[in-house]
């Protein structure tokens, strides 16, 4: 009887070492994304977006069960460092999949880079990001911030602009969406007659209205997103300008937003990398799909999301689960085309997307897809050498 128990229990530990031989370990997912601030309901578009994509493949990635580690990074780069060290060095995260803020994006690259720890950006344009930072274990499923503003730039030469105004946040994304602006503008032979700014995330934009009011420009060019769009957009309507001055955005302007604008943001025009009617039916089903899950239409910011999620199946079945083989996870996601709800789209030698750039105007609560205003633009990965 003594033996027969101690048999079993032996055939009870085995079986149990066994099981657990078998079962791989979970990916740990490092998140780090803004839950709190301007950018809030950016970083929980995010999450959202990702987890449907894990769910549509039945709640793993590669065969292998997921475990997450969320940061609220605050969209705060004073604290970034701080943050990203602690989901690599404490947490041991295997992938780090972050953030919304360009400031606080560099410094999770800069970690990722000297650790070999692999990223996937899924919003922040920083250029430098997939430019002089690159490096093959970064990849990001967004933009970069010089996307969409050069497409607006040269939209606001065929309409017609000769003189601008910009405005925005005065930080990485919002100067670099100001310069890809720029350059296009000013290679169709525009001119920038002043370029305005505050200090993120600051709202205060009555003295910098009032200063659009006595410049008189063609056109109004600017980069907002998150809470500090909703605000600048009805403001800009309070100020009297909608009527006499086109205001013309990167897509964050009116992404996410229009909810909460309302009217005030009906007929903008903007560019983006995703519009609310493509029809296609890749993104019909994405957002039924987001829609039934979350109660809620998506944005870009879902989109990427989803698609960073995409990234990281592809190049962890490429490597069977074995997220150390660096070198063949990024070869594989290097070939792959992503199959995107925006539209199919693959990365550059830089791991930035290659894609479509929409022109779009808001009707009523979605942002009309009017146009293709560039075709698979690449960024110009100024400085990467990779
Ligand atoms: C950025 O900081 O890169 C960013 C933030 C919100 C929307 C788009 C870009």
């Amino acid at each position: 009887m003594k033996a027969h128990r101690i048999t079993l229990l032996a055939a009870c530990a085995m079986a149990a070492s066994l099981s657990m031989a078998q079962t791989p370990a979970k990916i740990k997912v490092g998140l780090m994304l803004p839950y709190t601030g301007t950018y809030a309901a950016l970083g929980i578009a995010i999450e959202n977006g990702f987890r449907l994509q894990i769910a549509e493949q039945g709640g793993k990635i590669a065969g292998r069960e997921i475990e997450f580690v969320k940061v609220d990074d605050e969209s705060d780069p004073s604290k970034a460092t701080d943050n990203v060290n602690k989901l690599v060095k404490r947490d041991n995260v295997d992938v780090l999949v972050g953030t919304v803020h360009s400031g606080v994006a560099m410094a999770m690259a800069k970690v990722a880079k000297d650790t070999g720890t692999l990223l996937i950006v899924p919003n922040a344009g920083a250029d430098i990001v997939t430019g002089a930072m690159c490096a093959p274990n970064i990849f990001r499923s967004s933009f970069s911030n010089w996307q969409p503003a050069y497409a607006m730039g040269e939209v606001a030469i065929k309409k017609g602009a000769k003189k601008a105004v910009t405005i925005t946040h005065k930080y990485a994304a919002g100067d670099e969406s100001v310069k890809g602006f720029r350059e296009a503008f000013e290679k169709g032979g525009g001119q920038i007659v002043k370029d305005l700014s505050l200090p993120f995330p600051g709202v205060e934009f009555q003295a910098l209205l009032t200063e659009i009011a006595s410049l008189k420009p063609d056109v109004v060019y600017t980069f907002f997103a998150g809470g500090a769009a909703v605000k600048f957009v009805k403001d800009y309507a309070a100020a009297g300008l909608k009527k006499s001055i086109p205001l013309y955005g990167a897509g964050f302007l009116t992404d996410g937003t229009l909810d909460a604008q309302g009217a005030d943001a009906d007929g903008l025009f903007t560019t983006l990398h995703y519009a609310d009617s493509l029809g296609t039916a890749r993104d019909n089903a994405f957002r039924l799909a987001y829609a039934k899950t979350y109660k809620m239409q998506p944005d870009v910011y879902a989109v990427q999301g989803y698609d960073a999620a995409q990234i990281l199946a592809i190049g962890t079945a490429a490597v069977k689960g074995d997220l150390s083989k660096k070198a063949e996870f990024a070869s594989a996601v290097e070939k792959a085309k992503i199959d995107s709800p925006r539209g199919p789209f693959m990365l550059s030698k830089a791991h930035n997307p290659v894609q479509d750039i929409y022109l779009r105007q808001v009707t009523g609560k979605e942002n009309k897809l009017v146009s293709v205003a560039i075709k698979g633009l690449a960024d110009p990965a100024r400085g990467c050498k990779m």
